[in-house]
C-alpha cells in the first residue's frame, strides 16, 4: 500500500468520526428542541391562533363598546380614528359595538346594519382597520324593550311576553309567530351586509338584557308556544337566529355569540340554561363563544366569569372567549394555561388605553 493511499484512508476514517460526531451532536440539539418545545406547550397570550379560517395574533379580543352615530350614520373620522386606534394599539380582534338591525331602533343612535345604505360606510372602515392587522367582526342586536327612550317611545317594541323591562319599565309587544320569523330574517340579513362591508365575522348578542337575553329568561318570556316554556323552547329563538344567519352567510363565515351566564333575578338565566345553549351551538358550528353577564354592577377587577367560563369550555369544542374584569396578565396567562379558555374579552381597559397590548407586546419581546 502506498503512502497516499494510507493517507487516503485515514482521511475516510477522521470524515467517518467528524460525521459521527455532528449526528450525536444533531441528536442533542433535536432533544434540547424538544425540550423547549415542552416548555413552549405553555401557552401565551400572544400566541397566533385560528379560529377557522380567522386567523388572530393574540389571544386579547376587544369586547363591544357602544358607538355613537346619528340614527346608525358614523362619524367617519372620529370612529375610523377609534378604531384604527385600537388596531394599532396591538389587540388582535375588535368586536364592534351593537349594531341595531332594526329600522325601528335607530334612534338609539348607536351603528346600524338594517339597510344595505350603510355598507358603504363600514366598508371603508373595515378597510381602515384591517390594513393594521387587526381582526374586526360587527355585533348584532335587536335591543327589544331594553332600550334608551330619547324623548318618547315612538314605535313599537318587539318582545316575547308583554313584561315590563326591570330597567326600562318598558312594555313590549309580544310578537306574534311570522313577526319572530321577521326577526331571525332581518338577523340573517344584518349578517349578510356586515359580510358585504369586509368584516370578518359576526357576534350575535344573546346578553346584557337585550332580546335573545329575555327570550331565554323564564321572567320575560311567558309563551306558551314553541318559543317558551322548557328550556328547549326557550332558546329555540337564539338558535334559530344562528342557524338562519349561517345559512345566509355560509359555512366559512366566522359567527361568534355573547352569552348571558347568570342573572340577579328570580326567573333569569341559570348556569345550567347557559351552558345547555353553548352545547347546542357547538353542536351546530358556533365558532366561538364569548361568556358574559351582568358587569355593570361593581363587579371589581378580576375575570368574574372564569368558573362557568371554564366549565363550559370543558364542554364544547368550539372556543370560548371570558369577558369582564380581565386586568391583569399575569393572571390572564395563568387562566388560559389553568382552564381550557381561549381567549381574553377586555372593553374599558382599551376604551381608556388602546396602545395597552402593544405595550405588553413589546415587553414580551
Ligand atoms: C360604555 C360601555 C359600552 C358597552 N357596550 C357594549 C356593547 O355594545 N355590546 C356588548 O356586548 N357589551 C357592551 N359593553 C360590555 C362590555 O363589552 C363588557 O362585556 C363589559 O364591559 C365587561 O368587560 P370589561 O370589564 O373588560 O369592561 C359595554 C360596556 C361599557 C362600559
Amino acid at each position: 500500500m502506498n503512502t497516499s493511499k494510507i493517507l487516503n484512508i485515514i482521511l475516510a476514517l477522521c470524515l467517518l468520526v467528524l460525521s459521527f460526531k455532528i449526528a450525536l451532536k444533531g441528536e442533542e440539539t433535536a432533544s434540547e428542541t424538544t425540550s423547549i418545545k415542552t416548555k413552549n406547550d405553555m401557552k401565551t397570550l400572544l400566541d397566533k391562533t385560528q379560529i377557522g379560517n380567522l386567523n388572530l395574533k393574540n389571544r386579547f379580543i376587544r369586547a363591544s363598546i357602544e358607538d355613537r352615530t346619528n340614527q346608525g350614520f358614523i362619524d367617519k373620522e372620529a370612529t375610523t380614528e377609534l378604531y384604527v386606534n385600537l388596531a394599532k394599539g396591538g389587540v388582535g380582534t375588535i368586536l364592534s359595538g351593537y349594531t341595531v338591525i332594526d329600522e325601528r331602533e335607530k334612534d338609539m343612535d348607536i351603528f346600524a346594519i338594517y339597510d344595505d345604505r350603510f355598507i358603504d360606510q363600514y366598508t371603508e372602515l373595515t378597510q381602515a382597520v384591517k390594513q393594521h392587522g387587526a381582526n374586526f367582526l360587527m355585533q348584532l342586536v335587536q335591543l327589544g324593550s331594553n332600550y334608551r327612550i330619547k324623548d318618547e317611545l315612538t314605535h313599537e317594541v318587539p318582545g316575547m311576553s308583554a313584561v315590563a323591562n326591570l330597567k326600562t319599565g318598558i312594555v313590549p309587544k309580544a310578537m306574534t309567530r311570522d313577526e319572530i320569523k321577521a326577526l331571525v330574517d332581518r338577523f340573517a340579513q344584518a349578517a349578510v351586509r356586515a359580510k358585504k362591508s369586509g368584516f370578518d365575522g359576526v357576534e350575535i348578542h344573546a346578553s346584557h338584557g337585550y332580546l335573545l337575553h329575555q327570550s331565554a329568561t323564564p321572567y320575560y318570556n311567558r309563551r306558551t308556544d314553541e318559543y317558551g316554556g322548557s328550556r328547549e323552547n326557550r332558546f329555540r329563538l337564539t338558535i334559530e337566529v344562528y342557524e338562519a344567519i349561517r345559512k345566509a352567510v355560509g359555512d366559512e363565515y366566522p359567527i361568534w355569540i355573547k352569552v348571558h351566564s347568570e342573572d340577579d333575578f328570580e326567573g333569569g338565566i341559570t348556569h345550567e340554561d347557559c351552558i345547555y345553549l353553548c352545547k347546542e351551538l357547538d353542536k351546530r358550528g358556533i365558532d366561538a363563544i364569548e361568556i358574559s353577564g351582568d358587569f355593570w354592577s361593581g363587579r371589581g377587577n378580576k375575570a368574574y366569569y372564569r368558573e362557568i367560563a371554564a366549565k363550559i369550555a370543558d364542554q364544547i369544542s368550539a372556543p370560548v372567549i371570558v369577558t369582564g374584569g380581565n386586568r391583569d396578565f399575569d393572571e390572564m396567562e395563568k387562566m388560559i394555561n389553568e382552564t381550557n379558555i381561549s381567549y381574553l374579552g377586555m372593553a374599558r381597559p382599551l376604551m381608556q388605553d388602546p396602545g395597552m397590548i402593544g405595550r405588553y407586546v413589546r415587553g414580551r419581546e
